[in-house]
């Protein structure tokens, strides 16, 4: 199959959260099953100051309303067969500091650098003279796809291929004013309540799930919990209408990237029956985040952005009443200005028990999985999540709440049967989250009950080649189906 991926971030290149994890590899992942798949990327200034060999190989004029825009399609080596991978360069909109926007913040004309991101892909295709069967799109950003391929570009002689809208976060819709409908060159007919049109603006993302051939989210639980109007941000009776063409699919892990036996960011490597390392790891975790080292106390790690998603109202409230608890926290991560402050102020309160490092820092993340006993998840909903399953090959137990992918992939620990690879709780609040923790510490007492728990999750395996294999079967669907129907009969 020729596989269209475009995506807004992508490891090695560019990255702010799991989007680009997912990105980076089941592009790979595809590649090696024999299909042909080319990625899309905005240039951004990260990706131009990473020194790498690029190829420019033609020019796309982009119409942006009144006006026109010249994009650069410039090529990257992907060392890999069937894979090709083109950045678009405007410079006015990618060389800028930030993907998005500065920590918290958005650039106010996001939605027109994506709309510009959408149709130069598509204007890209023709330039190349692709031959694509399928335009996988994810999240807002790229969300315009799945609707141009239906409107603008319906009737044009490259754009046959089915498209696949993957969400991996339904609360970024890329919500815009109305005037962009225009700049996008869509016609008011599409600014509907059945189409476009959220509350009188225009919705990127809601253009996504209603055009696309088929939809999937990136956990099965996910896919069921949108569907309600406490997960599903006010698109709840979009999904339902497309619920016969929702799948749910969940993220593998890259263990190239993220394995304790030969992690390039660890210099203490471990693996089940040789786990040394990871004693020396937690040493020099609690080194770099100045925590004073005590082997015997357990400590907790989290990795994420600080947004409410990830459950910070429910760890800042537990964070308060520290001394309660025999553990110490480390926290990484950079986003709300308001939670920085409070995590800041806590872990000065607290130096022997708190500490917190504002920043995005790969190096850090990587020493976190390895050095932690346990790794915090409490979300209010996780479309996802990668972290869990990164901790589960480092032997940091995970601690999640049972909600999407985190339900998908934890299972809690069985003290009679010894099967399970974590703790999960259910109920949204600091208490169902301290009585978990709770657990977790009395458990971490118990050195052999403890080594068990370890070692299942360590055993699990979510690589990519089965997460790969869905989507090659969840395309062969797509590209039965096709969505024209419905959107033309509205
Ligand atoms: P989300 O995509 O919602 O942020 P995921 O769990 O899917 O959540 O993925 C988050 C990814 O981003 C992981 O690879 C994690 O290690 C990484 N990450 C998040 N915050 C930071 C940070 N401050 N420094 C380094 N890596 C980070
Ligand atoms: C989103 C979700 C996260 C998911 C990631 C990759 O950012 O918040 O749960 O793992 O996308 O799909």
């Amino acid at each position: 199959m020729n596989i269209l991926f475009a995506v807004s971030e992508a490891t090695p290149f560019a990255k702010t959260g799991g989007l680009a994890d997912v990105a980076g590899a089941l592009p790979t992942a595809l590649a090696k099953r024999g299909h042909q798949v080319h990625l899309f990327l905005p240039l951004y200034r990260e990706i131009q100051e990473q020194g790498l060999e690029f190829s420019e190989s033609t020019t796309v004029t982009v119409p942006l309303g009144t006006t026109s825009v010249i994009g650069t399609i410039v090529k990257v080596p992907s060392g890999q067969p069937n894979l090709s991978i083109s950045l678009i360069r405007q410079d006015d909109f990618f060389d800028r500091p930030f993907l998005y926007g500065p920590p918290g913040k958005e650039y106010p004309d996001n939605g027109i650098r994506f709309i510009f991101f959408c149709r130069a892909i598509l204007e890209a295709v023709a330039a190349l003279d692709l031959k694509i069967d399928i335009y996988h799109a994810h999240d807002w950003q790229t969300a315009l796809i799945p609707v141009y391929l239906k409107t603008l570009y319906k009737d044009r002689p490259h754009y046959q291929g089915s498209s696949l809208f993957t969400i991996h976060n339904l609360g970024y819709q890329g919500i815009q004013n109305k005037s962009l409908l225009p700049v996008a060159g869509l016609g008011w007919e599409e600014f509907t309540f059945e189409r476009l049109e959220f509350f009188d603006r225009l919705n990127l993302l809601k253009g996504g799930l209603v055009y696309a051939d088929a939809l999937n989210s990136v956990s099965p639980a996910y896919s069921h919990e949108i569907l309600q109007a406490e997960f599903g941000f006010g698109l709840e009776t979009v999904l339902q209408q497309r619920r016969d063409d929702l799948y749910g699919i969940l993220n593998g892990v890259d263990y190239q990237e993220w394995n304790p036996a030969d992690d390039p960011f660890i210099s203490n490597h471990f693996r089940i029956g040789r786990m040394a390392g990871k004693k020396i790891c937690k040493k020099k975790l609690n080194a770099a985040f100045n925590l004073p080292h005590e082997n015997r106390l357990p400590l907790i790690g989290m990795v994420s952005r600080l947004v409410t998603q990830k459950g910070f109202d429910l760890i800042l409230p537990l964070l308060k009443k520290v001394n309660k608890f025999k553990a110490q926290f480390i926290f990484l991560g950079t986003g709300d200005p308001e939670i920085e402050k409070d995590l800041t102020a806590l872990a000065s309160q607290n130096p022997k028990q708190i500490a917190f490092i504002r920043g995005y820092d790969n190096r850090l993340a990587h020493l976190i999985e390895a050095g932690a006993d346990i790794f915090l998840m409490p979300s209010h909903y996780e479309p996802c999540g990668l972290n869990q399953m990164y901790s589960l090959r480092y032997g940091t137990v995970p601690l999640v709440r049972a909600v999407g992918g985190l339900d998908d992939s934890i299972v809690s620990f069985n003290i009679e049967n010894g099967s399970g690879n974590g703790f999960k709780f259910s109920d949204y609040s600091t208490a169902a989250l301290e009585q978990s923790l709770k657990e977790a510490l009395q458990l971490y007492q118990k050195p052999r009950l403890w080594q068990k728990l370890r070692q299942n999750g360590m055993r699990n395996d979510f690589s990519w080649a089965q997460s790969a294999i869905k989507y090659e079967e969840l395309y062969n669907k797509t590209r039965t189906r096709s969505n024209v129907i419905k959107v033309e009969s509205k």
